[in-house]
């Protein structure tokens, strides 16, 4: 009996590197870096490892940034069993290379995976794969101001089995994309399309897990969106029709009159790390913050009355961006009012602030990658 296939569960993994001969020159990385945009363009290297039932986790590697071959039959295909997360990489003044709440992905990516029946990633060879791809692709972290290094770890069931049933191999990837504003106004507000017609995710489904199906099922809706010179979608709960839910890749805040923030609590929703931190960074300045349930009845009224005033979407591609308005089949939209002073910038400008590191980070919140 080989003790050596046991799993590696307990064990440092030894990343193996392989260089990238044909990586982009100097010349056409910065030509990328000045105007990344985002999840057009990738940098010369991937992280790969593989799990399998009887190995575990093993056969850590960073290689070049390429096509992964799969058997036409990889029940990832077929059955969608995968989950990912997404995370950036912030470049410092001083140079030093930093991301924002990784452990919160880490511990994401294990409850997703957990739902969809895949393996669990330990959070320090989450970190560490992290850390390994910015060793060797540090270069594509832009400078620039608001631009970052966007991260995007992914899991997947690799295994060739038309049977419905958790795989037994599985691989583990991060994939790195230079990245700018995700809307292309930059941070001005932006219109969003109420669905009413399909939802993304309901009670006891995969709603909280980061998992593509639930992109999927948005997909046709962020049509609609596009169709009504909308930016984002809108859903809300399957069940009644009448609760805010999040949008398509964001979650949605709401702000009162006397400050207080509100924000949906719904278990067919993603726990964003972005909305928390917000929240966390109100709570400091002495706001209330209330997570309930919330109707969009609420949302109309409160607008009429002055009593709402501003309503934001936040998550990590889009950072932080106010709402102009809601956009609905029936002609009940909302349009929000014009503010000059709007908290949602004021949080934006002190939560990149910390991400940058212009700002204290009084939370412990940043995660050295380049040491
Ligand atoms: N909701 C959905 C559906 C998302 O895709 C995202 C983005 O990741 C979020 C919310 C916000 O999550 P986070 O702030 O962790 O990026
Ligand atoms: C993210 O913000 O990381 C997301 O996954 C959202 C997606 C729309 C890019």
């Amino acid at each position: 009996m080989s003790l050596n296939l046991l799993p590696m569960a307990n064990q440092d993994l030894q990343f193996q590197v392989t260089r990238n001969e044909n990586a982009a020159s100097p010349e056409e990385r910065a030509q990328v870096l000045e105007n990344p945009g985002f999840g057009q363009h990738f940098t010369d290297h991937m992280v790969d490892i593989c799990w399998s039932e009887r190995g575990g986790w093993h056969r850590p590697r960073v290689q070049p940034y390429g096509p992964i071959q799969l058997d036409p039959a990889a029940a990832v295909l077929h059955y969608a069993q995968e989950v990912f997360e997404g995370l950036k990489a912030y470049r410092h003044a001083d140079g030093s290379i930093w991301t924002f709440r990784p452990e919160a992905n880490a511990a994401r990516m294990q409850r997703s995976a957990k739902r969809l029946a895949l393996p669990e990633l330990p959070t320090e060879y989450f970190l560490d794969s992290l850390a390994q791809l910015i060793a060797v692709d540090g270069d594509w972290v832009p400078s620039q101001a608001e631009t970052s290094l966007y991260l995007r770890p992914f899991m997947f069931a690799k295994e060739a089995f038309l049977g419905v049933r958790p795989a037994k191999k599985v691989n583990y990837y991060v994939i790195a994309s230079p990245a700018g504003a995700y809307f292309h106004g930059g941070v001005t507000p932006v219109s969003i399309w109420l669905s009413t017609t399909y939802t993304r995710a309901g009670h006891g489904g995969m709603g909280q897990a980061k998992t593509g199906g639930n992109y999927a099922a948005s997909l046709v809706a962020q049509q609609e969106a596009y169709a009504h010179n909308c930016a984002q979608v809108l859903f809300l709960d399957a069940q009644e029709g009448r609760y805010l839910e999040e949008l398509g890749g964001m979650n949605v805040v709401l702000v009162k009159k006397d400050g207080t923030l509100i924000t949906p609590d719904s278990d067919s929703i993603l726990e964003g790390i972005t909305v928390d931190s917000v929240l966390t960074l109100a709570r400091d300045r002495g706001h209330r913050v209330e997570q309930r349930p919330v109707t969009i009845d609420e949302w109309r009224d409160g607008v009429a009355s002055g009593d709402i005033v501003e309503a934001f979407a936040c998550g990590t591609a889009a950072v932080i961006t106010p709402i102009a308005e809601i956009k609905a089949a029936d002609g009940r939209g909302i349009v929000m009012p014009e503010v000059s002073d709007r908290l949602a910038m004021s949080l934006r400008a002190e939560l990149t602030g910390i991400q940058y590191g212009r700002v204290e980070d009084r939370h412990g919140w940043l995660h050295r990658l380049d040491a």
